[in-house]
């Protein structure tokens, strides 16, 4: 449907009766779902991801050194559990490569009208103590390529790159990377976390997220526990992270950790196990202000995007709400 005009006039027509715009950090999102990263790796497909329905992607991530990632295989899924594991390990052609390859998609004309966001991870031959450098590096090569910069600390693929969640480390990070913002971009800043921190460590990253400035905090990445799975141990056992349905209850109670600390300060991203407009709406009742979704497009398909937004909007109508902030953080006490 949408390769022809015709097509894309009736998504984008759909879109705007749905009413699920909203404004954050600077920027208008036609509606809440957006694409997660990992998915397109390399912003091969970003209009595509458009016409499907997206209202923002985030591509990535991308690290300043170019990166073969794990052996393969690094991914497998569980259609029982409707989850994946992956451990792809940050395969990206690197900073430099990623801006040549996007010139060429914008003077093809292949650039969306949506937000896009660059998920940005640490290269793996950094330590952690030259992790501001490296991320730095990829946000000034990038700066002309993306509305929205995301700072992935949480990937459990790339050895001690969580360890950057942890108390000193994520205050001289976000710190280092917004005064670095404030000087050479407009661009917002958002940090992704990991669903396998403590509740305590969540509301001191919340706080650090207040202190530096931040404009936003994406909950959550994949986890690296195997609770409540039914797949064989084949599965269960592959080494790396874990998406979809097991991580969606987890992901939620991260976002109202948050959203008890942050209210509306600072927008939370809800990302894990959104598969439906059910698990959708208890995302953003549990305080998320935008979402998105990577394994639940495996399991259900490019119509998701659309489902999801049309199931919001009845789910508006019934509860007599006309605007998506009225629904934010309504569950959340
Ligand atoms: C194969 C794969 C690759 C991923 N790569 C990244 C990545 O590069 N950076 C990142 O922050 N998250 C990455 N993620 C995590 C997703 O963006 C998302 O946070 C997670 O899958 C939970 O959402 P879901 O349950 O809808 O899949 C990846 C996930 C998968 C399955």
């Amino acid at each position: 449907m949408e390769r022809s005009a015709l097509g894309r006039g009736l998504i984008r027509g759909m879109s705007r009766r749905l009413n699920l715009k909203s404004h954050h950090f600077g920027l208008d999102f036609p509606n809440p779902i957006g694409l997660a990263a990992g998915m397109d790796k390399k912003a091969q497909c970003l209009l595509g991801w458009q016409e499907m329905g997206f209202g923002w992607m985030e591509y990535g991530g991308i690290t300043a050194v170019q990166q073969d990632g794990n052996s393969r295989p690094r991914m497998f899924r569980s259609r029982q559990d409707k989850a994946l594991i992956n451990r792809m390990g940050f395969n990206n052609p690197g900073a430099e490569n990623m801006v040549r390859i996007l010139e060429r998609r914008k003077e093809k004309n292949l650039w969306p009208s949506v937000p896009v966001g660059v998920n940005i991870g640490r290269s793996k031959s950094a330590n952690n103590d030259d992790a501001l450098k490296d991320y730095i590096f990829t946000m000034r090569a990038l700066e002309p390529h993306a509305d929205i910069f995301v700072i992935n600390v949480s990937s459990p693929n790339t050895p001690g790159l969580r360890d950057l969640q942890s108390g000193g480390q994520i205050e001289r990070l976000l710190t280092g990377v917004t005064n670095w913002r404030n000087e050479h971009s407009m661009n917002p800043i958002l940090v992704k976390i990991a669903p396998d921190l403590s509740d305590e460590q969540i509301v001191a990253i919340a706080k650090v997220g207040l202190e530096t400035g931040i404009d936003g905090i994406v909950a959550t990445n994949t986890t690296t526990s195997r609770s409540n799975l039914k797949g064989p141990p084949k599965f269960t056992e592959e080494v790396g992270g874990l998406s979809g349905r097991p991580l969606r209850d987890r992901s939620t109670e991260v976002i109202r950790i948050l959203y008890r600390q942050l209210k509306d300060n600072i927008p939370i991203i809800g990302v894990g196990g959104i598969d439906d407009g059910e698990s959708a709406w208890e995302k953003l009742t549990a305080g998320a202000s935008l979402l998105q979704i990577y394994s639940g497009l495996i399991f259900e398909g490019p119509g998701l995007p659309g489902v999801i937004n049309r199931s919001i909007v009845q789910r508006m109508k019934l509860e007599g709400v006309t605007s998506l902030n009225e629904v934010i953080g309504k569950d959340c006490s």
